[in-house]
């Protein structure tokens, strides 16, 4: 299967929450031509890249959320954590898989990506007057909250998926 293009469709209509979705792409992107590659050592380092920018992007429509007063937070999460642990299985079994078995895993978490985005994601209110804090933008959140992770990470850490 080819890598997943962001195009206008998987639009949010939110830039921030775009311009996020854009990023997990790319980096998809990345996975497969490394898996063409058979290059596994990058594949490792992409793969901890997917975990901290997903984990960070994740805290980052959390918040979001909170914010808004959006009432279908709780099923949103658990397909944020539900997702996180299956990169991290990923990560885990990495060492003894072949690089097309593990083009048939990044497919699958691409895969679920997708239907996230088009689906739970879009649910979320965009509009700045809905919920407690009027004018609030998901930019806001991060900026106060949160600081991305340097991107790409020279040096990629592990990311436990339970520091919250
Ligand atoms: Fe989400």
């Amino acid at each position: 299967m080819s890598p997943i293009i962001w195009n206008e469709s998987y639009s949010v209509h939110n830039s921030a929450i775009d311009d996020q979705h854009k990023t997990l792409f790319e980096i998809f992107r990345k996975l497969h031509v490394q898996c063409d590659n058979n290059d596994l050592e990058s594949l490792q380092e992409a793969l901890l890249e997917l975990l901290r920018y997903t984990v960070y992007h994740f805290k980052a429509e959390e918040i979001y959320m909170v914010d808004v007063s959006y009432r279908g937070i709780i099923m949103h999460r658990i397909e944020h954590n539900y997702f996180i642990k299956r990169i991290q299985e990923v990560i885990d079994l990495q060492d003894n898989r072949s690089a097309h078995r593990l083009r048939i895993l990044i497919t699958f978490l691409s895969s679920w990506l997708v239907q996230h985005v088009m689906g739970e994601d879009k649910k979320i209110p965009v509009t700045a007057t809905v919920g407690k804090r009027p004018g609030v933008t998901l930019k806001s959140c991060v900026a106060q909250e949160l600081s991305p992770p340097a991107y790409p990470p020279s040096q990629p850490e592990r990311i436990s998926h339970h520091a919250e």
